[in-house]
């Protein structure tokens, strides 16, 4: 089957390196409203471009919206509609209730829809959840969780403008409220705290572009999420997992990997084979599904309660009280 991407950007891109080494993939077309963009992707990646979202969505086996989130929901209903299986990235949109509005629509379509949690594919975060589950350390109590490092830009700086990208919470501790509902179960209450100070522009819902969460679930677990886009050292992820056995921990800075600094900044370099990398076995399994017919591999009900959990967050930032996040 062929793939489509629309929004050939940062995560169009990755993506797009991905798709062509998954096994039955003939080829991706692509489309991007930046006709330059579009052009070099596709002269990049080997990729045909579209005319439209329309004229891909009528040559592909399935679709992947690698657009701006406010965008999401717009494509997402117009793919659905057209009855072409959709993967959206995360967060799966701006609000619970057009993710509602997505479920409702992949639903009536019968078509599917995945939502692109990719840290539940990458290493560390698979085996600690597999670990946990396990009871390597008994029963969970307390977990801290961090991710961060430069803030995003994007093009036209959508990430800076809370109103599209819905700043540090929505965009980036969603990442850990996804894989704390996917270890830990439902989540009852959140409370947060966020400090804006770098570059987010003054407009929409005020969350920052630092964030602090406290997390309750119903197991009686309590999770500490800090999420940062003020932190020009570069990229970290942390897990730590307190139970009635032990700990858990992992830092991605204190693994041994190779670093390398350059003018366009520091990263960190893959030993990994292309097969396990987390954006490939994330890609791959839901091809996979689309394939078989069979569930894909994080669904949009999934990715709502994720955004469940971030807007309850938002909420308690602006208004400085815990907040039951809405599931339904
Ligand atoms: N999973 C991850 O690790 C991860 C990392 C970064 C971003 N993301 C998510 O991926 C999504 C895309 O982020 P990005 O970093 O690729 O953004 P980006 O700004 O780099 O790319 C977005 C692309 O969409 C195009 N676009 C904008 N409006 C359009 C329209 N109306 N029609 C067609 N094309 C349009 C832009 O020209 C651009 O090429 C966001 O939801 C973001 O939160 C996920």
């Amino acid at each position: 089957m062929h793939v489509g991407i629309v929004g050939t950007g940062g995560m169009g891109n990755v993506h797009a390196r991905h798709y062509k080494n998954i096994p039955g993939v003939e080829g991706i077309y692509a489309f991007d409203r930046d006709a330059d963009k579009l052009n070099a992707f596709c002269k990049h990646h080997g990729a045909k471009p579209a005319d439209s979202a329309e004229h891909l969505l009528s040559l592909v086996g399935s679709v992947d919206i690698c657009l701006p989130t406010h965008l999401h929901q717009e494509f997402v209903l117009q793919a659905l509609a057209s009855g072409v299986p959709t993967l959206v990235e995360k967060p799966m949109a701006r609000t619970v209730e057009d993710c509602r509005a997505m479920m409702a629509a992949a639903d009536k379509a019968g078509v599917q829809l995945g939502v692109a949690h990719v840290v539940r594919f990458f290493p560390e975060h698979e085996l600690a959840h597999k670990l946990v589950k396990e009871g390597k350390v008994g029963t969970p109590g307390a977990v801290r969780m961090r991710r961060g490092g430069r803030a995003p830009v994007g093009s036209d700086a959508w990430f800076q403008d809370a109103a599209l990208s819905g700043g540090v919470i929505l965009d980036l501790a969603i990442h850990e409220f996804d894989w704390l509902r996917w270890t830990l179960g439902e989540c009852t209450q959140v409370y947060a705290r966020s400090v804006r100070l770098g570059k987010t522009v003054d407009a929409g819902p005020y969350t920052g572009d630092y964030a602090l969460c406290t997390l309750s679930f119903e197991s009686g677990a309590v999770a500490h999420v800090e999420a940062t886009w003020m932190d020009p050292s570069g990229f970290r992820a942390t897990i730590e997992v307190s139970g009635s056995e032990g700990i858990l921990e992992f830092d991605s800075r204190q693994n041994p990997v190779l670093r390398t600094h350059t003018d366009s900044g520091s990263r960190n370099e893959s030993q990994m084979a292309s097969t396990d990398d987390p954006y490939y076995k994330q890609l791959s399994g839901f091809v996979r599904a689309i394939q078989n017919g069979t569930p894909v591999p994080v669904d949009g009900r999934e990715g709502l309660k994720a955004v469940g959990i971030a807007e309850a967050a938002i909420e308690s930032a602006q208004t400085g009280k815990p907040v039951v996040p809405v599931y339904a």
